[in-house]
């Protein structure tokens, strides 16, 4: 059983929070928003009891696996990339490329997502050509960073092993029926796995888009789509009592009714770190249209504390703080006594940096709290699949039903087309 909490209480308790007769005069907008939701569940419900991209994705990783392969190149953006980056941060370990082969369940793993050259010189400085494999993930076949990331990267491999071996070592995860990348695999003869079509791009961390890398480098992806399948039972069973659907009424009379309209994910965890940029987009992307949508920022602890906290604490009354906290760490270390006559170290002895780490989040809760600063927490019992599996799917239906009540569509992004279309323009794409 997935062990994920929320805790919204000092969304209400804290002086200027929300008061009870605002949530009570909201319920029957939340009801009719999830309501709808459940009567025409969008594609990304589906996925966790949807046991045939595991089993494709498990397929085309054990391929991969077994052919010696010391690379895995995942080249994508947005939706396409940082779902997968937060999956492996989260559950692998955080120096996995530099682990001996004997410690690793799978290939070193490199992401190509922006088109700066830099990064992707240095994944082709440190990754073998005749062992790597790339998997090229676009569900509109066309992103021009991805398909610049791809043709590098062919090219590349086609030095280094000929046509025939590029063939051999490519994947294509796209939009299984049209688009330029599916046309290409057509041509080249590549292994394809699909991204299906009613799945937006932020919403498809649990297609292949991030269960093959998950799979390549050994996670459990059965865990992961339990845990989110839990999620969906209990979105089902407890409907606008859910806390995803609780979370998406609160955030929005945050935003609407005080107008605190910046929503920060602070994790205590640096393997969430990446996990707060995917919920970013997510956020940002599906909320932010027509003059809508509060703007999403991602904090880590305690490290921010030493930057952001300053200005959460005592600068605009325009945020609401959302911690993420971890009650588990996978890992701990005891911190030995010493210097026990010096008053500003010697109380560490004898402590625990995971102790240390948890009652420091404890600590702003309380200091944000008390200075009447909004905020709510995730709790997760450990960072595991089947937490993140859960706390993936329970942002996804929070944000879906915060569109609902913002009046907005979540699943477009009609503003990021404009720069696109400059940029075809200018490098010259016929038609534009
Ligand atoms: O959420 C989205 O739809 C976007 O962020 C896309 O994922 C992103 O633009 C990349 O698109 P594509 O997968 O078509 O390359």
């Amino acid at each position: 059983m997935a062990e994920v909490t929320f805790d919204y209480g000092n969304l209400v308790e804290v002086e200027g929070g929300l008061r009870s007769e605002e949530l009570d005069e909201a319920r029957p907008r939340l009801r009719e928003a999830v309501n709808g939701f459940l009567q025409d569940p969008p594609g990304f419900m589906r996925l966790p009891k949807s046991s045939e991209y595991a089993e494709a994705s498990a397929r085309v990783a054990e391929e991969i696996r077994s052919s010696g392969a010391t690379d895995f190149v995942h080249v994508g953006i947005g939706g396409s990339g940082l779902g997968p980056m937060a999956l492996q941060k989260a559950l692998n370990h955080p120096y996995y490329n530099a682990l001996p082969v004997e410690s690793r369940r799978g290939p070193r793993i490199h992401f190509a997502e922006n088109t700066d050259p830099n990064t992707l010189s240095a994944i082709l400085d440190v990754a073998d050509p005749t062992s790597t494999w790339v998997n090229v993930v676009t569900k509109s076949g066309s992103t021009a960073e991805t398909m610049a990331n791809f043709l590098v990267i062919r090219g590349w491999l086609v030095d280094s092993l000929g046509a025939f071996g590029y063939q051999g070592r490519t994947v294509a995860t796209t939009d299984p029926e049209e688009g330029f990348l599916k046309e290409i695999s057509d041509r080249d003869d590549l292994t394809v796995l699909p991204i299906p079509r009613d799945v937006g791009g932020r919403f498809s961390v649990l297609t292949p888009v991030g269960l093959l890398p998950a799979a390549v480098t050994g996670l459990d992806v059965e865990a992961l789509l339990a845990g989110a399948a839990q999620c969906v039972d209990e979105v089902n069973e407890r409907r606008e009592e859910h806390p995803a659907a609780v979370g998406a009424v609160m955030h929005y009379l945050m935003d609407t009714a005080r107008g605190r309209n910046v929503r920060v994910m602070m994790t205590y965890a640096d393997a969430l770190e990446r996990l707060a940029a995917w919920f970013v987009q997510l956020w940002a992307e599906s909320l932010g249209k027509d003059g809508k949508g509060s703007t999403p920022h991602g904090a880590v602890g305690t490290t921010d504390q030493h930057s952001q906290v300053q200005l959460f604490m005592e600068g605009p009354q325009d945020k609401v703080i959302e911690i993420v906290e971890v009650e588990n760490h996978p890992r701990d270390l005891p911190m030995p006594e010493a210097y026990e006559d010096l008053e500003g170290v010697g109380y560490l002895g004898g402590h625990t940096m995971a102790e240390l780490l948890n009652v420091e989040c404890d600590a702003t809760r309380k200091a944000l709290t008390e200075a009447g600063r909004p905020n709510s927490t995730i709790k997760l019992g450990a960072v595991s699949e089947e937490n993140l599996g859960y706390l993936f799917q329970a942002l996804e239906v929070q944000t879906a039903i915060a569109g609902s009540l913002y009046g907005v569509n979540a699943f477009d992004q009609p503003g990021v087309e404009a720069g696109k279309q400059i940029t075809y323009s200018r490098m010259g794409r016929p038609g534009y």
